[in-house]
């Protein structure tokens, strides 16, 4: 079948964040770019980062890019490579600059610079107390974000194709990457984008959990397509819970609410922080605070008829306070929630949230496949990605900062070899033909599964096996368990074949994404015989020998999960930064 090919020097899949600031890199640069997008660009899950971006701007109090650094090391509990550590903390301020220049409608202080709040695990003088980092826009960060970075693109002539869905990778027979398929929501038409680079920016997955933050469009499509296309993928065992999602509702509420000074309380009004993170107390990082929650919760602190939240209580901040740094807040505590926070606290449960690991890639942005090697033609910045700067726990803030600057290296990167090389490659005669297949597979398939179903299944599996705690036994039968629910996935059917706009056939398209990630976590998780960051077993626990149940002599390294025949291999963490000393280890506590 002929299909149309759409010629680009680059095409980037995902408006939100990275997607964004990597085009403007290439359309600036005279580079022919398009950016394929399931939603319109300010609509993209960026919108929805509420509390800041981080950079040691010490535009309130005294900071610097090491004490950056070394946060961003300890809170990764050591995961993260620290050459791509010290890349992003050193770049932040230049990051958060740019936006500046782009016309971002940043909040200020009364000398007129950027207003910055405290955030988790975010300290001053490697570790002492609370440093004002988070650069904030109230708390709609992200969506002043987008704004800024979409009308910079238009600005630059970067061609949009708006809900557009990217379906699979394309590569030649050297393995270099040649475009992308993808799918016109509205008619269904599909088209070859014939590309000389290829950005992935498609943010995260959190879809794979019930409990989720993440918007319905996060089904980790760059993911599903990176692993169809022989790519592995890094450290999928670390997910983030955080800590404040609207109980019964998962909308999040910014940690900036404890930056401006929130408490946490559980049944009996307890400030319960300060048994578990005596120095930063609600400041601790995510995953500290997440367990923290969920051990109030499971020894029946819980608030509530059935015991089954906590509550964030901002009730003593000034309502003036509240009205001009967190009005987005008291209104998803309205609409949520039910309560006013002016008056009453926010009842908050952790909810899935990010996603630490991802396509792995340098601190350039370039794609580093199987045997270690570059994937020519092919890059990957943002949540999707994995540079590795969270290791096994972001710290908040440095998502805004990472598709920030790794948007732009990636973009940088990719201009840079767009001026060396030479014309477009072929497309391979067979291009498209696994993407026609598995469109007409799910058009035609009757007596399957439904999409519904098998979205239920995997969500339930992930919820049940791979939370916040996680258990030795659980684990091994949700790894089980997730290959079954695969099985269904391979045999969607979409129901109602009258229905229009194709949303249906988008959705059984994302499942097939969503079940990748779904196994490359639960085959990560189960394989990981320690606890470390966000990943705490019941069968690794704190002892003497191995402090949190981290166990660096055999578990310092980082996980690739290989989607054929869910193979697992391990590569070291880099520990060597750029230009400074390591971070030593030690045991994390805040
Ligand atoms: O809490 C928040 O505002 C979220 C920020 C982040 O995930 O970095």
């Amino acid at each position: 079948m002929s299909i149309p090919v759409y010629k680009f020097d680059a095409v980037v899949v995902g408006a939100g964040g990275a997607g964004l600031r990597s085009a403007i890199q290439l359309s600036e640069a005279g580079q022919k770019t398009a950016v394929l997008s399931k939603v319109f660009p300010t609509r993209s899950h960026t919108v929805a980062a509420q509390g800041g971006v981080a950079a040691s701007l010490g535009n309130s109090e005294e900071d610097n890019w090491r004490w950056h650094m070394y946060d961003t090391v300890k809170g990764s509990d050591w995961l993260g490579d620290q050459d791509s550590i010290e890349f992003m903390c050193k770049k932040a301020v230049e990051a958060v600059v740019d936006l500046e220049h782009y016309g971002m409608p940043f909040d200020r202080v009364d000398n007129g610079k950027i207003y910055q709040r405290p955030f988790g695990g975010h300290m001053s003088n490697f570790g002492e107390k609370p440093v004002r980092r988070a650069c904030a826009a109230a708390d709609r960060t992200g969506h002043a974000m987008l704004h800024a970075m979409y009308q910079r693109n238009v600005k630059a002539n970067t061609q949009f194709f708006v809900e557009w869905m990217a379906l699979d990778l394309i590569r030649d027979r050297e393995g270099v990457v040649v475009g992308v398929t993808a799918m016109e929501m509205e008619t269904g038409q599909i088209v070859a984008f014939h590309a000389r680079a290829v950005i992935f920016a498609t943010g995260g997955s959190g879809r794979i959990f019930a409990s989720s933050t993440n918007a319905f469009i996060n089904t980790g499509d760059g993911l599903g397509m990176a692993a169809r296309a022989g790519i592995p993928l890094e450290d999928m065992e670390f997910w983030q819970f955080h800590p404040t999602g609207v109980a019964g509702a998962g909308v999040l509420i910014t940690e900036g609410v404890r930056g401006e000074g929130g408490i946490l309380r559980n049944a009996d009004k307890e400030r319960f922080m300060e048994r578990y993170a005596p120095n930063a107390k609600d400041l601790a990082s995510r995953d500290v605070v997440s367990r923290a929650m969920t051990t109030e919760i499971k020894e029946g602190r819980g608030c509530g008829p059935n015991k089954d939240y906590v509550l964030l209580d901002i009730t003593h901040l000034d309502p003036a306070t509240i009205m001009k740094r967190l009005p987005g807040i008291r209104e998803i505590s309205i609409q949520f929630a039910g309560v006013d926070p002016i008056k009453e606290p926010i009842p908050v449960v952790p909810t899935c949230h990010y996603q630490m690991g991802g396509i792995p890639t340098s601190y350039d942005g370039r794609v580093v496949g199987a045997g270690n090697a570059v994937v020519p033609g092919f890059y990957a910045a943002g949540e999707c990605a994995c540079a590795s700067v969270h290791g096994a726990n972001r710290l908040g803030t440095n998502s805004l900062l990472d598709l920030l600057v790794f948007g732009k290296s990636a973009g940088d990167s990719a201009v840079e070899d767009l001026k060396k090389g030479a014309a477009h490659r072929d497309l391979p005669a067979d291009a498209v033909d696994a993407s026609l297949a598995r469109v007409e597979a799910i058009n035609n398939r009757t007596g399957g599964v439904s999409v519904f179903d098998a979205r239920q299944a995997i969500s339930r599996t992930m919820q049940d096996h791979a939370g916040v705690f996680r258990f030795a036994d659980l684990l091994q039968k949700g790894a089980a368990q997730i290959l079954e629910v695969e099985k269904t996935v391979r045999n969607l059917e979409i129901k109602d074949k009258s229905q229009v706009w194709n949303t249906a056939r988008v959705e059984a398209l994302e499942t097939e994404n969503l079940i990748e990630v779904a196994k490359a976590t639960m085959i990560s998780a189960e394989a990981r015989k320690e606890s470390r960051g966000a990943h705490v077993r019941d069968d690794a626990p704190d002892t003497p020998e191995f402090p949190n149940g981290r166990n660096d002599k055999e578990w310092l390294k980082h996980t690739l999960w290989h989607r054929d025949g869910n193979r697992i291999e391990y590569k070291p963490v880099r520990l060597d930064p750029l230009t400074v000393e390591t971070v030593a280890l030690k045991t994390r506590s805040y």
